[in-house]
């Protein structure tokens, strides 16, 4: 396996595999790698040939106030993870490479990422697109893979991927979670040891939802009205948001029909947690 921050050699390699016939996937990545990225490298792994991993925390993804300079990081343990689940090669370029002095080539959607995180985090998903286009460029794969925690994500990045023509196929894959339930997420690690119980019930308020979805409640707000009932039992829980979309444009439902995605963002003491249930 080779670590390498060079976009000129990183591009050349993949180029090379691709000339040579095998199929590449990128998996890319903030770092502080957990059981969801590795699911992801698993997947990765098993469709393809080469698997490239970036490891990149990118900067114009955060907002002034959000948590770029403690963002987790461990290259180290990133580098044994990605070994053991067979990774080929880790993209791990600094600011510099991947943002000139001069940087102005933003990617920008509008409507999907308004709501949600878009709402709360202005800036986020820009940062996001930028650096998903960037990283598409610099690894033409033939596969990218993305987790469903990130559903909004996922949605916009699909979306950008069919609207620009990028030559790629997006793969979603499902939620890992702890044994208790709550979504595995690098964010995890600042939670108390009191904040990490009582995050089990964004998982928890979700799992009433799903109840009341499968008993043949159709009303997005009584659904929603169950989740915010449920998580304001939960002295450390303040709810940023909870909302109930079409999981296709991320617009508001009245009524649960067509692929639907319930997503919630909590704060559990200062640490701003996501989770949601997407129904097809
Ligand atoms: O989901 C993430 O970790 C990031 O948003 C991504 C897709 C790697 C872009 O920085």
């Amino acid at each position: 396996m080779n670590i390498s921050g060079s976009i000129k050699d990183t591009r050349n390699q993949v180029k090379e595999w691709k000339s040579q016939g095998l199929s590449v996937a990128l998996v890319p990545t903030m770092g502080y790698l957990h059981d969801g990225h590795k699911s992801l490298m698993e997947r990765a792994r098993k469709e393809n040939d080469k698997v490239v991993v970036s490891i990149f925390v990118n900067p114009m993804q955060f907002g002034p106030q959000e948590d770029y300079d403690s963002y987790p990081r461990d290259l180290e343990r990133d580098g044994a993870i990605c070994q053991e689940a067979g990774v080929d090669w880790i993209f791990h370029p600094e600011v510099e490479e991947m943002y000139g002095p001069h940087f102005c080539g933003y990617v920008d959607m509008h409507t999907l990422p308004e709501k949600l995180c878009g709402a709360s985090r202005p800036v986020h998903f820009r940062g996001v697109q930028t650096v998903v286009s960037k990283l598409f460029h610099i690894i033409p794969a033939q596969r990218a893979y993305f987790g469903q925690k990130d559903a909004q994500q996922l949605a916009i990045i699909r979306r950008m991927v069919m609207d620009l023509d990028f030559d790629i196929e997006i793969i979603g894959c499902p939620i890992v979670r702890e044994a208790d339930g709550l979504a595995k997420s690098s964010r995890n690690t600042y939670l108390s040891r009191e904040e990490r119980a009582q995050a089990v019930i964004l998982n928890q308020s979700l799992e009433e939802a799903m109840r009341l979805v499968e008993a043949g409640e159709k009303e997005a707000e009584k659904v929603k009205e169950a989740i915010i009932k449920k998580l304001s039992g939960c002295p450390l829980a303040r709810i940023d948001y909870v909302e109930i979309v079409s999981f296709d444009n991320i617009q508001p439902i009245q009524r649960l029909e067509g692929p639907v995605l319930i997503a919630i963002a909590v704060y559990i003491g200062t640490t701003r947690l996501i989770d949601n249930r997407i129904i097809m």
